[in-house]
């Protein structure tokens, strides 16, 4: 394919030299003069392992050159990479000019074109920036020429610098974010020699995994930093605590807990996190993220809450009341929490859990519940149908079975909150089944190949 490659910092030279390796015809695109006259003199304008002589390489295969014109590269080629930077501002927003500024002058060029052009964004930019900022520009500048299709796509950069030229060929996946299939066919050509899955997403989801991935990567350091300086402090060893820590590939370093849902809770996660804290605390160790950690769990509750009051009714059917499906144990249940809230509002609660009901509460348990909800018997109904009776709003907290056959069973009129799914209100589809209802309002990426 013939190229364009708009920034030629790390990533755009990265992207430009592999690119050119995979057999595409090249065009490396930058406003600063000096690294367009780097990469035409065969010399890499980054540093990094192993680009300088595939950028030598290049050159003198004549696969890749450079320009500072925006207009000559869109005029020789079918496809532009978008790689300027998008720094962040004093304020921490994303400094969008750039991209913008590329664009417009993309849609500038494209007037004098006869064939459909790709525009891939490849810089790491908020879920939205495509449609408004990128999309904009191109309309912008390109409608008073009778411009022919643009096509838009996202396509986040995975790679590491230091390690960029083996990542770029072996990523983790290649993530392309488009919402029209023939140009996602078409972006995936692009990457025919890189040896990953091929995810296809939706533009705000792609643009979206790329910050998520950046901020657990983020979030995973600053973990093993404080559970390091808790162990110091302990009179133990961190390396050694994170090297065993690392081997639970089963619930530590794996997809367990990775999926958005309700809060967490039971006799275990809240009062161990409370503890590490508390004597993180007491021997004078700062753990900011640690110590955030039970104040997040609460906002899901309270989301929940303020969800549930937003739709202005009284009688409200909440499925689950244990803190999680599969036990009877109620002990810090952040459904507890939710209907004790909900209560608190004035609105008339009743719950469904099976094993609740049939279970008989002895020790912690029914001391806890004694103390938090000591009502909650005459809340419980005896089966779905009593549930919904009830109901104008029907809460899911618990997933599986229980939730599912309740989102099934609602009438039209009744609001469903699946908290267990992240979705806020189930709006009625009066055609179809409910369940397939919620089932539209979540993303649905796509494996084109793995
Ligand atoms: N550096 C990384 O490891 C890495 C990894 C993945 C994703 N990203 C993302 O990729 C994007 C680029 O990062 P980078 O580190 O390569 O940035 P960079 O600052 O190294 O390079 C950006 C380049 O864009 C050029 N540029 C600016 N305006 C231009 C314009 N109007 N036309 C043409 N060129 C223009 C600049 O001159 C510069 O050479 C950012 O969004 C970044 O967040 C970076």
């Amino acid at each position: 394919m013939r190229i364009s490659v708009f920034g030629l910092g790390y990533v755009g030279s990265i992207s430009a030299a592999c690119l050119a390796r995979a057999g595409h015809d090249v065009w490396g695109v930058d406003i600063n003069p000096e690294k367009v006259a780097m990469l035409n003199a065969g010399v890499s304008p980054v540093m990094e392992p192993g680009l300088a002589d595939l950028i030598a390489e290049m050159r003198a295969a004549g696969r890749i050159r450079g320009t500072c014109s925006s207009a000559e590269a869109v005029a020789a080629t079918d496809v532009a990479l978008l790689c300027v930077g998008t720094p962040g501002q004093p304020n921490g927003s994303p400094d969008f000019g750039a991209l913008t500024r590329v664009a417009e002058d993309i849609g500038r060029a494209i007037g004098a074109r006869e064939q459909p052009y790709t525009v891939v964004i490849r810089s790491t930019v908020l879920p939205g920036t495509t449609e408004r900022v990128v999309g904009a520009a191109l309309a912008k500048t390109a409608q008073p020429n009778g411009h022919p299709p643009t096509a838009l796509a996202v396509s986040p950069e995975f790679l590491r610098e230091g390690t960029a030229l083996d990542d770029f060929k072996h990523p983790a996946l290649t993530l392309i974010g488009c919402d029209d299939p023939a140009t996602a066919e078409r972006v995936r050509s692009l990457f025919d020699g890189v040896e990953a899955p091929v995810v296809h997403t939706s533009l705000r989801a792609a643009e979206m995994v790329k910050y998520s991935c950046n901020t657990f990567h983020a979030l995973k350091i600053c973990f093993a930093n404080e559970i390091a300086s808790v162990c110091e402090a302990l009179g133990t060893d961190g390396q050694e605590v994170m090297r065993i820590f690392r081997l639970d590939e089963k619930l530590n370093v794996s997809a367990a807990y990775l999926r958005p849902g309700f809060a967490f809770g039971g006799s275990c996660l809240p009062k161990d996190v409370r503890a590490l804290v508390k004597a993180a605390h007491v021997a004078d160790v700062d753990v900011p993220l640690l110590s955030a950690v039970m104040a997040s769990n609460s906002t899901r509750v309270l989301r929940g809450l303020a969800d549930v009051l937003a739709t202005g009714h009284r009688r409200v059917g909440v499925v689950g009341l244990a803190f999680k499906p599969g036990t009877d144990d109620l002990r810090e249940s952040p459904c507890v929490e939710l209907v004790k809230q909900l209560i608190a509002e004035g609105r008339d609660v009743r719950i469904l859990d099976e094993l609740v009901s049939r279970g008989r509460l002895v020790g912690a348990n029914r001391r806890y519940i004694e103390t938090e909800l000591p009502h909650f018997s005459t809340l419980l109904c005896d089966d779905l149908p009593q549930l919904i009776e009830h109901a104008q709003v029907l809460v899911i907290v618990h997933d599986g079975a229980a939730g599912a056959a309740a989102i099934a069973a609602a009438r039209p009129e009744q609001v469903v909150i699946d908290l267990t799914q992240n979705v806020k209100r189930i709006e009625r589809a009066p055609l179809e089944p409910r369940a397939r209802a919620a089932a539209s309002l979540r993303a649905k990426p796509v494996e084109l190949t793995s």
